[in-house]
C-alpha cells in the first residue's frame, strides 16, 4: 500500500482563507479587528522563528499582531505584568507567550496569569478542565489542526482506535481528550509504555508526539491507518547538511499506512493557521458574535 499524502499545507491554506474572509467581515461590519499579541522572551532560534511565521501570518489574515521581544534575563514578574496589561487591553482578543520560557520563569505561573478567554493556546487550567469536560473552550492548536485533518480525511471518527504517543501538555494530552470527545478508544503511550510497537500496530489512527526523529516505524503501523506526524526534528543527513524530519520513519511508514502527513508540509502549518482560528473565536465571543463555523471542506 502507498499512502496518501494529508496536505497540511492546502488545507492550512484554506482554513487561513476562511479566517481572512471572516476577519474582512467583522472589519466591514462591526468595525472590529482582531488583535493577537505574541510574547517571545530570550532568544532560541526555533522560536524566533515561529514568533515571526505567527505574526507574518497574523497579518496576511487581516489581524492586528503585536509582538513583543523581552531579554533572556526578564524577571518572572516583569513578564507577569506584560500578561496582565494584554489581559487588559481592549485591541487583544488572543494572548500566546511563546514556550518554552527561560529556566528562572515558572511557565505555568505565567500561563494561567493569562486571562482563559484570550489564552489562545489553550493552556490555561480552565481551559484544560472545560476541554476535559467537553464545554466550549480554546482548543490547543496543534491538536486542533491534526483533529481538523482527521475529520477532513475520515468524516466521522467514532469507534475508532487511536493511539497518541506522547503525553505533553502542548500536544499528547489534549489531542487525547480530543480524540475521546470524538468517540475515539484512545490510548495515550509514554517512555515507560511497555511493548509500544504492539500497541500502535492496533490503531487506526497514530499521532505520534514525542519529539524524537524517526522512532515509529513502518513495520509497527497497522496496513491501513492513519498517521499523524506532530514531530519536527532537525537531522544531520549523510552529506552534513541538515533535514527536517518528523517522528515517524516517512520512507517506511508510508509504504503501510492508508494516510500519512508529511514532515515538513504536514502538521506544522496547520498550528498556525489554527491559532488564527483560535484568535478569531476568541474576538467574536468577546463581542457576542456568532463563532465561525470552521471546517476544511
Ligand atoms: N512552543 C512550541 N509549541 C508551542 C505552542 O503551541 N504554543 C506556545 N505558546 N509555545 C510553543
Amino acid at each position: 500500500m502507498v499512502a496518501q499524502i494529508i496536505d497540511g499545507k492546502l488545507f492550512s491554506q484554506r482554513l487561513r482563507d476562511k479566517v481572512a474572509l471572516n476577519v474582512a467581515d467583522l472589519k466591514n461590519n462591526h468595525k472590529i479587528t482582531p488583535g493577537l499579541a505574541v510574547v517571545l522572551v530570550g532568544e532560541d532560534p526555533a522560536s524566533q522563528v515561529y514568533v515571526k511565521s505567527k505574526g507574518k501570518q497574523t497579518k496576511e489574515a487581516g489581524m492586528n499582531s503585536y509582538e513583543y521581544k523581552l531579554k533572556e534575563d526578564t524577571l518572572e514578574l516583569d513578564l507577569l505584568k506584560l500578561v496582565y496589561d494584554l489581559n487588559n487591553d481592549d485591541a487583544v482578543h488572543g494572548i500566546l507567550v511563546q514556550l518554552p520560557l527561560p529556566p528562572h520563569i515558572n511557565e505555568e505561573a505565567v500561563i494561567n496569569a493569562i486571562d482563559p478567554a484570550k489564552d489562545v493556546d489553550g493552556f490555561h487550567i480552565s481551559n484544560v478542565g472545560l476541554l476535559a469536560t467537553g464545554q466550549s473552550s480554546m482548543v490547543p492548536c496543534t491538536p486542533l489542526g491534526c483533529l481538523l485533518m482527521l475529520k477532513e480525511f475520515h468524516g466521522s471518527l467514532s469507534g475508532m482506535d487511536a493511539v497518541v504517543v506522547g503525553r505533553s501538555n502542548i500536544v499528547g494530552k489534549p489531542m487525547a481528550q480530543l480524540l475521546l470527545n470524538e468517540s475515539c478508544t484512545v490510548t495515550i503511550t509514554h517512555s515507560r509504555t511497555k511493548n509500544l510497537e504492539h500497541v500502535v500496530g492496533r490503531a487506526d489512527i497514530v499521532v505520534a508526539a514525542v519529539g524524537k526523529a524517526e522512532i515509529v516505524k513502518g513495520n509497527w503501523i497497522k496496513p491501513g491507518a492513519t498517521l499523524i506526524d506532530v514531530g519536527i526534528n532537525r537531522v544531520e543527513g549523510s552529506n552534513g547538511s541538515k533535514r527536517l524530519v518528523g517522528d515517524a520513519e516517512f520512507s517506511s511508514c508510508s509504504e503501510v499506512a492508508g494516510a500519512i502527513t508529511p514532515v515538513p508540509g504536514g502538521v506544522g502549518p496547520m498550528t498556525i493557521a489554527c491559532l488564527l482560528v483560535n484568535t478569531l473565536v476568541a474576538c467574536c465571543r468577546k463581542y457576542g458574535l456568532s463563532e465561525p463555523d470552521i471546517k476544511l471542506s
